[in-house]
């Protein structure tokens, strides 16, 4: 026992703020010594006071906010409900309040970060977020501090589990899309609406958020390009093997003299690159900077006890810094003003899949719209079914090419006679 005991609110208690509660209880005994204080979750805001909620004691729940951040003993809000709103005057009323917040909501911080930030600086309190991005994963820290003697030129990562449980079982064992979607939403890592992990949106808000602490400098989701999953096809998947690729969802932000780069997309990497064996859910986060060279971060990305884990630990983090005094000590590493640069002004490589006439002249006419927009083959494949049948499919890679070139290209290939079908368009790492 200490004579201190800190007390805490826990706004929500789902999926993440049922095991931060558990996870708080299980560390009851050890608070004092890992923080220099007992700590003790006194409060829980909650929507439905009637739901059944068993393992939470019912005395500690409320439906009223002010009831927590009037209560001038509870100095720290722990936020798990998720969403825009109340979520965000919650977190700006406690900061206003002088309280010390953890929170692991993506989509509050990708847009509204900065002001956030601001009124924790202006109160010089604590305002922590390492189960936003990448669930159990350490990656918020590592960017904001353990890295930071470094100037980091790329961040990318698997950062959604859900789709990269989809693309593992399409690949590894030829479930199709829809069969793997459903067994991803039955084992729990897809939200009931799955549009924002198939989307794309969920991994968008996750790499503006490792953006702008890996560069320094604000990026909001609404400047990251976001390409989901639902066009990849078991064919795709079948021609990436053929070429020595895996397909993944990815998150990727660079860091380039005419600005960041920040995007998600599906995209072919090496099968013998580090992201390329990551599976299921899992998550992993790829950084390379000038002093450390590359280094790479794995674990579970979402789920109950993963994600209580982060969350955890920054309440170990700002309970021990309520005790020293130093609250508000990390503020926001947003210092420089970088451009976020458009997305059809980058560089990438492309596999692209063509249905076309087979007739003799019609590759050489393909390979004439991308070169004379920019486009260099580096490699292609051709099937036919037979030698008589009518079309045959054509996958070709191209070399490094200006985003608004390709665009161009497939447009004119498109409206071509010989050209059936437009199968795929996917970056190339
Ligand atoms: P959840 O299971 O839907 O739980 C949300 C909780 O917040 C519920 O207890 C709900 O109350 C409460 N709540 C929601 N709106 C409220 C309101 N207006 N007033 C009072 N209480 C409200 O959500 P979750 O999966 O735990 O996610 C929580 C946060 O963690 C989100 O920001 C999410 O993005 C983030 N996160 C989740 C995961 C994951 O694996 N689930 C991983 C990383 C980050 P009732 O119970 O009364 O409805
Ligand atoms: N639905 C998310 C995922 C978990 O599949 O990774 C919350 O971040």
């Amino acid at each position: 026992m200490s004579e201190r005991t800190v007390k805490a609110a826990l706004l929500g208690v789902g999926t993440v703020g049922g095991g931060v509660y558990k996870l708080a209880e299980s560390l009851r005994e050890e608070m004092v010594s890992k923080t220099g204080a007992d700590f003790e979750i006194a409060r829980i805001l909650v929507r439905n006071l009637e739901k059944e909620r068993p393992g939470i004691p019912r005395e500690l729940l409320t439906d009223n906010w002010r009831e927590i951040v009037e209560d001038p003993e509870i100095q720290v809000v722990i936020e798990v409900m998720g969403g825009i709103e109340p979520a965000r005057t919650c977190i700006l009323e406690a900061l206003q309040a002088g309280k010390q917040v953890v929170t692991a909501n993506k989509d509050l911080l990708a847009e509204y970060g900065q002001v956030l930030m601001e009124t924790a600086e202006a109160h010089s309190c604590d305002l922590q977020f390492e189960a936003s991005v990448a669930g159990a994963i350490p990656i918020i820290r590592p960017l904001k501090q353990s890295l930071a003697g470094n100037h980091l030129t790329e961040v990318m990562g698997i950062v959604n589990g859900t789709t990269n449980y989809i693309l593992s079982k399409m690949s590894d064992e030829g479930m199709d899309y829809q069969e793997a979607l459903a067994k991803a939403t039955e084992l729990g890592y897809a939200e009931a609406d799955p549009t924002a992990d198939v989307e794309g949106y969920d991994a968008g808000r996750k790499i503006a958020i490792m953006a702008c602490l890996a560069f320094n400098s604000r990026v909001t989701f609404s400047q990251v390009y976001t390409e989901g999953i639902t066009r990849v096809t078991a064919t795709d998947i079948r021609y990436a093997h053929e070429f020595g690729f895996e397909i993944k969802l990815l998150g990727l932000a660079r860091n380039t003299p005419e600005g960041i780069e920040v995007r998600v997309h599906p995209m072919l990497i090496p099968s013998d690159h580090p992201l390329a064996t990551v599976k299921d859910s899992f998550n992993a986060v790829f950084v390379h900077g000038d002093a450390l060279d590359d280094a790479m971060f794995m674990g579970r990305g979402a789920g109950e006890m993963p994600t209580a884990s982060a969350v955890m630990g920054d309440v170990i983090d700002v309970v021990r810094n309520l005790v020293h005094g130093c609250s508000g000590r990390v503020g926001c590493s947003c210092y420089k003003s970088l451009p976020v640069k458009p997305m059809e002004e980058t560089e990438n490589r492309f596999y692209l899949r063509i249905l076309a006439a087979n007739r003799p002249g019609v590759l050489a006419g393909i390979a004439s719209v991308l070169g004379n927009n920019g486009v260099c083959i580096e490699q292609v494949v051709q099937r036919s079914r037979s030698r008589q049948a009518e079309n045959a499919e054509l996958v070709i890679i191209t070399d490094l090419v200006r985003e608004s070139g390709f665009r161009d290209a497939v447009t004119i290939l498109q409206a071509l006679s010989t050209v059936r079908e437009i199968g795929s368009c996917i970056r190339v790492y």
